[in-house]
């Protein structure tokens, strides 16, 4: 079904079962245990042998030697695999650095060795008698606050999503700057962060003559399909991914990663499945991170609170071949202003590669700019909520010919405000008190853009009048099954516990897939398509003219007509849902306020969340539960940027130090208080058949920032690095009183 003019009235839009907040389907599975992940398919194939991986121990130069004598003799080893005998191994489009590497090293914990044995215990014993004799490389550039101050522009690699140039300018900014009344000029930084998802990379691999299964867990079937194939060397045809269940992936498992790779290898050598799981102190240095950035923004504006000037310069680092994390992407579309000046820096880093993590771009894009307005507000003496108002747009700024789809940023913030009682906030910072706390109040825009992708389904009927649809889609703790069982309900007329939902095989239709908050909206539009289709086939089957028949009740019905849907059994259709030029014609984009009360402790200077309400316009909200499932749980993602996420880099030897979850630290339910997500009624026409968008990543961008402004109001210390941490504010804290 192309999709290339608005959607008019449709089947979704009687909303028996879509927009009702119904329980995930999958969840009797997860809280029972009974959702198998991947390294758990111990019934998908038998006679499985463990992997473990041995990862670099050094950040840059050469393997020497390796031997493996000792680890060869130990007990239980059957196999195994090094660059040396692995064959040879070409690279995905999507990795930057090798997954087995050898001899020469890209980066710490770079793979350099899978043993394969009969249990986890002996491959994890004989991995500790390879000895590999290492000559480290002079010149490992680790240190982006060094590099950057050479690093060349440099834009997007990849071509998914929106295009982001080296340089984009519009008007004159310097000039426009210059002639500013009120000006900021500020540096804000980002750390490198880690996905940290509760399930580790995971993979069984099996071998049946030329043909590979891989149970593995992974968020892009059909990506990862290719990458494997292209890795190995083999054709995609001969590559099947099974991956129903994935315990988190937040960008971390958009790629094919080495245990996927190494587990095919591993189960090529010992002739037998192997099963590999990244070793949690592995994964940190091993797969890819959210980049750090320093990120430098000026703004200048009238006395009427009006942006005549804006500028955004973000740098970070990656290994040679890769991208720049491209935090200045909201900054080209949200606010008016004439002259306007982005760009972006990438300095080559021998750190560990990295790539996309929790709403990449605008996440921490938007950490930076939206403590930049809030900076900027009180230096025109104006209320933050009042001076995003004033710079509103119903258009790109570059491109005024192109009109959002649907922009309700102004209602975002005006119905946050009154929720969240705003208007008791005080204006100067450290005034508030309340006992030892300091509190105060912070605010901030959110902004995430919606992505079309093609996405295809096949849906088909049963004697029961079951309808099973199956997809390449996944579920990564999302709600994609339920989504797409209600979008299957509702088109085909039959109750949610009428719908199989099937999910995560690459032998089935090509899906949009999970990343970048665009599952929802377009994996249900592909479901929509294929519901469609099969609509026609039935009335046909069963003597109906398809515009007129309705679909409800698990009947079809026409006029006085009446037959039933299971009369249709064996029926099945394949349709996917494929965008003209609407995407290009219209800027579609997510919009949201979020708000914040925290309070510092005077004394320590810890800071405590007190209440964070976010308030979405996302297009229609296909089930309110688990879209606020998304968004609260993003919102405490963001209060782990704001607060304590880093991962800390040794500069001297390359690698990043608290590789566990004891060191990274993340968010626990005792640091989330009073979580609110209230979502717009709205429906985008422009967006799919679904009228829907992408809401899970728009729960975390501009969170960061909401928290930090609210830290700067209680405290009236402003902190411009990342994490907050107690001591970037303790020495400045305001004097308690007697
Ligand atoms: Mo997302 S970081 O594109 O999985």
């Amino acid at each position: 079904m192309k999709f290339d003019t608005p959607a008019g009235e449709n089947a979704i839009d009687q909303l028996k079962v879509i927009g009702k907040p119904v329980d995930r389907i999958d969840g009797k599975f997860k809280t029972t245990g009974t959702a198998p992940y991947a390294y758990e398919r111990h019934d998908a194939v038998a006679n499985q042998a463990y992997g473990y991986v041995v990862g670099s121990a050094i950040a840059k130069g050469r393997i020497n030697a390796i031997d493996l004598a000792e680890a060869k003799a130990a007990p239980g080893v059957i196999a195994i695999v090094t660059a040396d005998s692995a064959g040879k191994l070409g690279k995905g489009d999507m990795n930057t650095a090798h997954l087995l590497g050898g001899p020469v090293i890209e980066h710490y914990h770079q793979a350099v060795a899978l043993v394969v044995a009969e249990t986890f215990e002996q491959a994890r014993a004989a991995a500790a008698l390879v000895r590999v004799d290492y000559a480290r490389a002079k010149g490992g550039r680790f240190d982006l606050k060094e590099e950057i101050k050479t690093a060349p522009l440099k834009g997007e690699n990849s071509g998914e999503g929106s295009a982001a140039p080296p340089v984009a300018r519009i008007g004159d900014f310097e000039r426009a700057f210059a002639a500013a009344p009120t000006t900021i000029d500020a540096t804000y930084t980002t750390p490198d962060h880690s996905h940290a998802m509760m399930e580790p990379h995971a993979t069984i691999a099996a071998w049946d003559g030329d043909r590979l299964t891989l149970w593995t867990s992974n968020q892009m079937i059909a990506w990862g399909k290719s990458e494997v194939a292209k890795t190995l060397g083999i054709p995609k045809e001969k590559v099947r991914l099974v991956s129903p269940y994935i315990g988190g992936g937040f960008g971390g498992k958009l790629f094919v990663r080495a245990d996927a790779i190494l587990a095919a290898l591993g189960a090529r050598a010992a002739g037998r499945p192997v099963k590999v799981a990244l070793q949690r102190p592995l994964i940190i240095n091993n797969t890819t991170h959210r980049p750090a950035t320093i990120q430098r923004i000026r703004i200048g504006a009238g006395p009427d609170g009006r942006i005549t000037a804006i500028a955004h310069e973000s740098g970070s680092g990656d290994l040679p071949g890769g991208g720049p994390e491209t935090a200045v992407s909201q900054t080209r579309l949200m606010y008016a202003g004439a002259n306007r000046l982005t760009s972006m820096r990438l300095a080559v880093l021998d750190l560990p590669e990295g790539n996309a993590m929790r709403a990449p771009g605008e996440a921490p894009g938007l950490m930076a700019l939206e403590i930049a307005m809030d900076e900027m507000a009180e230096k025109l003496g104006m209320d933050p909520v009042a001076f995003r108002i004033a710079n509103d747009t119903q258009v790109d700024p570059e491109h005024p010919e192109r009109r959002y789809s649907q922009r309700q940023f102004i209602e975002c913030l005006n119905q946050g405000a009154v929720r969240f009682g705003w208007n008791r906030r005080n204006a100067k910072p450290a005034q508030v008190r309340d006992g030892k706390w300091l509190v105060g109040m912070g605010m901030a825009a959110g902004f995430r853009n919606n992505l079309l992708m093609k996405s295809a389904a096949r849906v088909g009927i049963d004697r029961k009048g079951v309808v099973t649809v199956a997809t390449d889609m996944t579920d990564i703790g999302t709600g994609s099954y339920t989504i797409l069982a209600q979008t299957a309900a509702e088109t085909m007329g039959v109750p949610l516990d009428k719908v199989v939902v099937l999910l995560g095989d690459s032998d089935f239709p090509v899906s949009a897939g999970s990343g970048g908050q665009w599952g929802a909206n377009n994996s249900t539009a592909g479901v929509y398509a294929a519901c469609m289709k099969l609509r026609e086939s039935v009335a046909q089957k069963l003597g109906f003219n398809s515009a007129d028949a309705t679909f409800a009740d698990g009947k079809v019905r026409s006029g006085n007509r009446t037959a039933d849907l299971k009369d249709a059994a064996g029926l099945s259709a394949e349709d996917g849902i494929e965008y003209g030029d609407l995407g290009k014609k219209y800027q579609q984009s997510t919009f949201a306020g979020h708000f914040v009360e925290a309070a510092v402790d005077s004394y320590t200077g810890e800071t405590r969340i007190r209440r964070m309400l976010a308030v979405c316009a996302a297009g229609r909200i296909l089930n309110p539960k688990s879209a606020r499932s998304q968004v609260i749980g993003a919102m405490t993602m963001g209060a782990g940027a704001a607060l304590m996420e880093e991962l800390a880099v040794d500069t001297r030897f390359g690698f990043f130090v608290n590789h566990d979850l004891a060191g990274y630290e993340v968010p626990v339910h005792a640091d989330i208080p009073y979580q609110e997500v209230i979502f717009l009624d709205e429906v985008d026409p422009i967006s799919s058949p679904m009228k829907a968008k992408g809401v899970g990543e728009l729960g975390i961008c501009g969170v960061g920032a909401a928290i930090a402004n609210a830290v700067y109001n209680a405290t009236g210390v402003r902190v411009r690095d990342y994490p907050l941490t107690l001591e970037k504010h303790l020495d400045r804290l305001p004097p308690m009183m007697a």
